[in-house]
């Protein structure tokens, strides 16, 4: 047997062997899914599988990374980078460039992130007399984003809005046609395309799929559990089955006609009782139906977990009872032992009452410091912590800022803040005047692409060192179309002439000035170069030093902008050797639109070594050495819904389950110490609340808990200190 495979268990080396037909794990949490999938691959690759026939999908790019890393350390390097590691829609998104005209696309296609498809949305609205206050765009825009999830095109969801009396659903499937088209028209598409337009692709052209399916022979996914309807069938036409449980007249094939598809290999994992996507589009249905979809396959059962404590471990074993709708009777066992070979039981778990949100984040400092004090092997990076609502960070963060706390957030909305759209649309910018300026495209391509950065171009006239005003603004948007001002000699001369002041025409020709000069030094550049170079010639930063006397909100923004560059840095790490500057520029734009997606979520660092910050939906899959699980409060986990008051007593029990599957993925993040806290009273948007402990802390056997207070001690120094005697 080879040496690597000595680091796993009887069943994980079952699993990794099997490298033939259908495989399911279906397996708790830190019972080594993951590792497995890993292994795997290694495994494949030192059995002289070539790189290019291994498809691995995962749910965020962090994970898919964190997935490359892992089997770099296993495999040698050059067979490990012509592995595809990848989410979904960077999967479909990649096939769709280079089968774009099989899939009637412009290969420049562009991709429109959430508040790009909200744009659109609204203006189809307008176009249709609509008010947009009652139909809100967001809200149209999720529920076509749900449409597309189910593989619905415009057509079949206004049959499916025929049979509903909802009013929503039936504006939808107006706004949905107009959409459409006008994504088509500007060459572009949303998330929910991708997926859409890859199965498109594969169902209307055979041979093209035969391609990938000769091609990716091993094909593994992680978190299964969290596919949505469209991933589902996408992984299924990629092995070549057709029909399935989800299909009105299927029949299971017979075992012998089975393995139709010249590849099968199908390899899946995941955890039922960790979905905690229903919510955009998850069917658990993918993962429990496997076995019926493929009645030869093999399943492997997981249960040893390696991750936590078995303090931890029955704790969750206990949340997990909880579950209503369970599938499976799955337990995990603790494993972890000392070095006398005793199993590890490790400290109580911490539940902690704050006085309110601030008392909450401060007794976390203060357990971080003890912890460190008493064994400096820690570092920030081991501890996490975990919130329900994104809101909760705000908070940690003004904490951890006052006491010099590195920390990392993971912020789902990062890809959209101002700050940072606002460098997005100077590099798209950038990337078009490069093309223009090669003389590389037709005039008709050319206008195209420039009616798409129209907008980006706008954005500008309102920054530094710009600033136009509104009349110039106003004067420039009747001569010309912002884009022409790369193009168009004559225009340009035309709007020098009309702006009466010369103040005006300055701005106006240092807007075209900064272009040329980013352009003059992009090809010896790297990313981070161009990057620097939008901030320095914008003098972006300066926006926020000048005009606010450094607020909290001023040093937020001048960290965003410094995150993207970061975010350059790294792209120049992962690509710089092999792929021109240009084609890393048009990559990390994809890059971008691609993670702007929801269940992205990217980070803004604070320094090299940091506390995470994040979600408990960011957190799936990841695993810290001490979590702090913050705001275990009725209303915030369970997290109340406030439309959810209308729904059936059966919806809302699936509700507080998806919640419970919520806690029970935050626990068992915990490789050693886990905290949960909740506060007497907080400030909950804008307004003091007192909301009861959370009903899910209530499951926890009382003999596994440390409980500590905030009204214990009466020196607020000895306070925390002093935790412990209370219970
Ligand atoms: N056989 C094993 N021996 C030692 N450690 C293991 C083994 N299997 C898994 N682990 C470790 O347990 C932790 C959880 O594994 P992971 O693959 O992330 O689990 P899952 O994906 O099931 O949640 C990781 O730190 C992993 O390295
Ligand atoms: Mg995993």
């Amino acid at each position: 047997m080879d040496e690597f495979l000595k680091q796993l268990n009887d069943k994980q080396i079952e699993a990794v062997k099997c490298t033939e037909g259908p495989l399911l794990i279906l397996a708790g949490a830190g019972s080594g899914k993951t590792r497995v999938i890993i292994y795997r691959i290694a495994h494949l690759l030192k059995n002289g599988v070539p790189p290019w026939n291994i498809l691995a999908m995962t749910f965020t790019n962090k994970a898919a990374n964190q997935m490359k890393e892992r089997i770099t350390m296993l495999a040698d390097k050059r067979s490990s980078q012509d592995l595809w590691i990848s989410t979904y829609h960077s999967f479909g998104a990649k096939i769709l460039r280079i089968e774009a005209e099989g899939a009637g696309l412009n290969r420049n296609f562009t991709i429109y992130d959430d508040s790009d498809s909200k744009k659109l949305v609204e203006a189809c609205l307008k176009e249709l007399n609509l008010d947009t206050e009652k139909y809100r765009p967001s809200v149209i825009a999720n529920v076509i984003s749900s449409a597309k999830d189910k593989l619905l095109d415009p057509e079949s969801y206004s049959v499916h809005a025929l049979t509903t009396s909802e009013s929503i659903k039936r504006v939808t499937a107006d706004v949905y046609e107009i959409y459409q088209k006008k994504l088509k028209a500007a060459d572009a598409m949303d998330f929910g395309d991708i997926l859409r337009y890859t199965v498109e692709l594969f169902k209307n052209n055979p041979r093209i799929l035969e391609k990938y399916q000769e091609r990716f022979r091993y094909i593994m996914i992680d978190e299964y559990q969290d596919t949505n309807y469209a991933q589902y069938v996408l992984c299924k036409k990629l092995v070549g089955l057709a029909g399935g449980h989800r299909d009105v007249n299927y029949t299971p094939p017979a075992p012998s006609e089975n393995l139709i598809g010249p590849s099968t290999n199908l390899f899946v994992v995941g955890d039922d009782d960790q979905s905690i996507y229903e919510w955009r589009g998850a069917d658990i249905r993918n993962i429990l139906f496997f076995e019926k979809d493929f009645p030869n396959c093999k399943t492997v059962k997981l249960v040893k977990n390696y991750r936590s404590t078995a303090n931890i471990i029955t704790a969750a074993n206990e949340v997990f009872k909880g579950i209503k709708e369970k599938h499976l009777i799955k337990q995990i066992e603790a494993v972890k032992r000392k070095k006398d070979g005793s199993l590890e039981f490790g400290d109580a778990i911490t539940v902690y009452m704050a006085s309110d949100e601030t008392d909450e984040i401060n007794f976390i400092v203060f357990e971080m410091n003890e912890i460190r004090k008493k064994n400096p092997a820690v570092r920030w990076n081991d501890f996490a912590v975990l919130y329900r609502v994104h809101e909760q960070s705000k908070i940690a963060k003004r904490v951890f800022e006052n006491q010099g706390i590195p920390y990392i957030v993971y912020n789902p909305r990062f890809w959209q803040l101002r700050e940072v759209q606002d460098i997005c649309s100077y590099l798209k910018v950038l990337a078009f005047y490069l093309k223009a300026r090669a003389g590389v495209l037709t005039d008709a391509a050319l206008s195209k692409e420039g009616e798409a950065i129209n907008d980006d171009i706008k954005r500008m006239y309102y920054l530094p060192p710009l600033n136009f005003s509104p009349i110039e603004t106003e004067i420039m948007s009747h001569t010309f179309k912002p884009y022409e001002l790369f193009t168009n000699e004559e225009m340009r001369r035309k709007m020098l002439a009309r702006l009466p002041e010369e103040t005006s025409r300055e701005k106006f020709l240092k807007l075209v000035e900064i272009f040329s000069h980013l352009a003059d030094d992009f090809k010896m550049s790297s990313l981070e170069n161009t990057v620097s170079g939008i901030i320095e010639s914008c003098d972006y930063l300066s926006v926020y030093k000048k005009n606010v006397v450094e607020t909290e909100q001023s040093r937020e923004s001048v960290r965003y902008v410094m995150a993207v560059r970061e975010e350059a840095v790294d792209f120049d790490r992962s690509y710089g050797a092999n792929i021109p500057v240009s084609d890393r520029l048009s990559m990390f734009l994809e890059n971008i639109a691609i993670r702007s997606n929801p269940t992205e979520q990217s980070e803004l660092k604070t320094k090299s070594e940091y506390v995470n910050l994040m979600s408990l939906h960011a957190a799936k899959g990841l695993e810290f050495n001490t979590v702090f699980f913050i705001g275990l409060e009725e209303n915030i986990i369970p997290i109340r819904h406030y439309s959810a008051e209308k729904l059936k007593k059966k919806d809302k029990e699936r509700r507080v389950d998806e919640e419970r599957r919520l806690f029970y993925v935050g626990i068992t993040r915990a490789k050693e110490r886990l905290y949960l806290t909740y506060a007497d009273s907080r400030l909950w948007y804008s307004k003091k609340q007192r909301f009861a402990p959370s009903r899910f802390l209530a499951c926890l056997p009382k003999r596994l808990l440390d409980r500590g207070s905030f009204n214990v001690g009466f020196f607020s120094k000895m306070k925390y200190g002093l935790k412990r005697i209370f219970s």
